[in-house]
């Protein structure tokens, strides 16, 4: 209760970002949670599989569409740049400090921090839940700092490559979650842009598109429809976006991602080491020396420049 007063006062949007909140809130039940926490490397040991959480009918598919003009809105005032780490996709951080882009977006640019505010609250709970007595460690910030993306894919044939959100060792980069909501009401197979995890499982979802069965390659596909709420740690999943087919502009492929900060990047296992050596072998090219330390140090660091300018436009406040 005090949490979700708390919202009301600190954003004038009140009623859309406390009643999305709310929603979101509800739909991310214990049991999507436990499982998420469950795979935090940073919490348990021994972590292999990576979960991907699927969440749909988050806010109504009313609000989705409405959310869908609003980010129309902010393309058509020229509000996006393009993203510099793929020619096809065109970017924007939404926020409401932002006079312009709040009024052509007053819900969409409450969102994000609804959203940080929400899952981050819940994702601690479920992590102290799982600490001895005593311990009251917060996994992530819960008061609605985060960095967002608003994108959207174009250009026909528009894709993002292979990446792993969140590589820099020693915490420099301190997203820990990735939270993805896809604006795109009516969204068909047809058009393609699947996001395609590896070395992963698919929690939740409405059936069968959330999570066909692993293509030759291990990776699942999740479907990019509207509404739909997707969760991931930024630092361990392996993914990309398949190719979109793009006819008209209702064949965009837009979506709103917020990436959730670590309580305390330096203290977090997987955030202090970096990209995981073993996905920088089998994933991203890197040579098998680069498991010993140095070695894995400059492989990773190459890996970091090569991404460093997708960082930049992900991570600009
Ligand atoms: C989705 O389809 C409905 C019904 O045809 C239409 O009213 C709405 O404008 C469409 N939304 C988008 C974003 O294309």
């Amino acid at each position: 209760m005090v949490f979700v007063l708390l919202v009301a006062l600190q954003l004038p949007l009140a009623n859309f970002a406390s009643a999305a909140e709310a929603a979101v809130a509800s739909c991310f039940t214990p049991r999507l949670a436990q499982t998420l926490v469950a795979c935090n490397p940073s919490v348990v040991g021994g972590w292999r599989k990576q979960s991907v959480v699927v969440l749909d009918g988050v806010l109504g598919r009313e609000a989705c569409e409405r959310l869908r003009s609003e980010a129309e809105a902010i393309r058509s005032r020229g509000l996006l740049e393009r993203a510099e780490s793929s020619g096809d996709v065109m970017a924007t951080q939404v926020t409401p400090d932002d006079d312009s882009m709040r009024r052509a977006a007053t819900t969409l640019t409450a969102l994000p921090r609804a959203i940080a505010r929400a899952v981050g609250r819940r994702i601690n709970d479920e992590v102290r839940g799982r600490q001895a007595s005593g311990e009251a460690m917060s996994c992530l910030v819960e008061d609605g700092a985060h960095t967002n993306k608003l994108a959207v894919v174009e250009t026909d044939g528009g894709a993002y490559l292979k990446h792993v959100d969140s590589i820099l060792a020693g915490g420099m980069d301190p997203r820990k979650l990735t939270a993805i909501y896809y604006l795109n009401p009516n969204w068909s197979e047809a058009q393609g842009g699947h996001l395609r995890a590896w070395d992963a499982v698919v929690v939740g979802g409405d059936g069968g598109e959330a999570g066909p069965p692993a293509g030759g390659d291990g990776a699942v596909r999740v479907a990019p429809r509207g509404d739909r709420l997707v969760l991931f740690w930024s630092d361990g999943l392996v993914h990309d976006v398949e190719p979109l087919r793009i006819a008209s502009e209702a064949d965009h492929r837009w979506a709103l991602t917020t990436w959730h900060l670590a309580a305390d990047p330096a203290a977090d296992r997987s955030l202090a080491q970096g990209l995981d050596p073993w996905l920088d072998v089998r994933h991203f090219g890197a040579p098998l020396t680069s498991l010993t330390a140095p070695a894995r140090r400059l492989a990773t660091r190459s890996l970091a420049d090569a991404c460093g300018r997708a960082l930049q436009v992900m991570t600009r406040r």
